[in-house]
């Protein structure tokens, strides 16, 4: 998969793309994340993209035609399953949603800024409008690296047997269960005797019940329709 990211602050996406497993991702050849200054497709001699919005008001609109014209390019060089737009008033970001990107080819991601883009560019080119939540940030250029995150490290090859994305919060719909590590007593506090046992199946069973009991007590959201009313308050 390559994901091409568009935006006007290129600096603030330097980061997250060459560090730990996407870096990984990389470097096996998986996924491939690459950034586009939107400035270099500007027509104007300042390399302006962006102007004030029609009827007035507060704050700067990115311009149709630079947009357009990076678009344009990248679908001239390759194919592309979805432009996806990251906007405060899109459909909100979730597993679900990181699960079936990350079944797509390439896809291209532009980040809003300012006041946002052109209404055009939205019915144009855009296949998907995703937001990461209900607040709004700076620009899109942070909400696109949480949803290029979640997505490539669920392409298969990217995590192993150690980061396994079987286990993550969300995966079946529950949360995550507690997990430990050495030393198996810590000042007075000690893991779960069941973890030290050895017994596969007890395990598993702990595992799958703390899982439902944390589900319960944070986001009982979650469970509404799972048949999971059973008491796990042990
Ligand atoms: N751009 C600004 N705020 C955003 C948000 N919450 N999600 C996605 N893109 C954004």
């Amino acid at each position: 998969m390559r994901i091409d990211i568009i935006t006007v602050v290129p600096g603030l996406l330097e980061g997250p793309f060459s560090h730990s497993i996407l870096k990984r991702a990389e470097d096996k050849g998986i996924a491939k994340v690459r950034v586009h200054n939107l400035r270099d497709y500007s027509s104007f001699k300042q390399k302006q993209v962006d102007d004030y919005a029609f009827g007035g008001g507060a704050g700067m609109v990115l311009m149709v035609d630079p947009i357009a014209k990076c678009i344009e390019f990248l679908k001239s060089e390759r194919e592309y399953d979805e432009v996806i737009y990251m906007t405060p008033d899109g459909k909100t970001f979730n597993q679900q949603m990181a699960n079936e990107l990350s079944l797509k080819g390439n896809l291209i991601i532009l980040c809003g800024h300012y006041k946002g883009v052109d209404e055009r560019v939205r019915q144009k080119w855009i296949s998907r409008e995703i937001s990461i939540g209900d607040f709004v940030l700076s620009g899109g250029e942070l909400a696109a690296a949480v949803v290029a995150d979640a997505i490539i490290r669920l392409i298969p090859g990217v995590l192993n047997d150690e980061t396994s994305a079987m286990t993550d919060s969300f995966q079946d719909g529950l949360l995550a269960p507690p997990v430990y590590t050495r030393p198996s007593e810590y000042e007075g506090m000690k893991v779960p005797e069941v973890l030290l046992s050895g017994h596969q199946s007890k395990i598993d069973s702990w595992r799958f019940e703390a899982s439902v009991r944390r589900t319960k007590e944070r986001r009982p959201d979650l469970l509404e329709g799972k048949g999971l009313e059973g008491d796990f308050s042990k």
